[in-house]
């Protein structure tokens, strides 16, 4: 059965030609099919979702785990181990955050979700000769406080107590990197 719709989506495929190349792309990973194009597109949309879709929620998976990867580009550039350390560890929280909003979205439609590679992630980027600054540090900071604000309003509208749990914990990090960045531009 998976086989045969799968022939069958190849075969639409054919007829379909390359300009379908990103729709395909994505509805074979399950992505949505009108993603923002890019991660400002994404995290302008994000900002308007007041009670998130299935939809949403794989968007924001994306953003999550791209945020490993600038973290790892700052950590890369720090300028001593204790700002490279605690710059690392929000990174890899970022893609703990991707794994709880799997979870999510598991429990809202019973969908297996996985975290795109960086391959397959449209937002994933290792920005090149970024480096931590106390001006970006704090631009971080505001936006990962913000994050905590967003993921409590999401727990709030969805209103259920074991995906509250998750997006909660998502916030809670988001405010410990907030202050983690503050931390960063002292270290600098
Ligand atoms: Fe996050
Ligand atoms: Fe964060």
């Amino acid at each position: 059965m998976i086989q045969n719709s799968h022939f069958y989506i190849e075969s639409a495929w054919e007829e379909k030609g390359p300009v379908e190349a990103l729709w395909k792309q994505n509805f074979m990973s399950g992505l949505p099919e009108n993603m923002p194009a890019d991660g400002d597109a994404a995290f302008a949309h994000i900002g308007t979702v007041t009670t998130p879709s299935v939809d949403d929620l794989k968007i924001m998976v994306c953003l999550e785990a791209s945020g490993q990867g600038f973290y790892q580009a700052l950590a890369d550039a720090a300028p001593n181990e204790e700002a490279a350390d605690l710059l690392a560890r929000s990174g890899r929280e970022e893609m703990a955050h991707a794994h709880r909003l799997i979870r999510v979205i598991k429990m809202l439609n019973g969908e297996d979700f996985a975290v795109p590679g960086p391959d397959e992630n449209p937002y994933y980027a290792v920005p090149e000769g970024i480096a931590p600054t106390p001006d970006l540090m704090a631009t971080i900071a505001e936006g990962e406080y913000g994050g905590e604000a967003l993921y409590e309003g999401w727990a709030q509208a969805l209103g259920d107590p074991e995906m509250g749990k998750l997006l909660r914990q998502n916030g809670k990090e988001e405010k410990g990197h907030g202050e983690r960045a503050e931390h960063v531009a002292i270290l600098l």
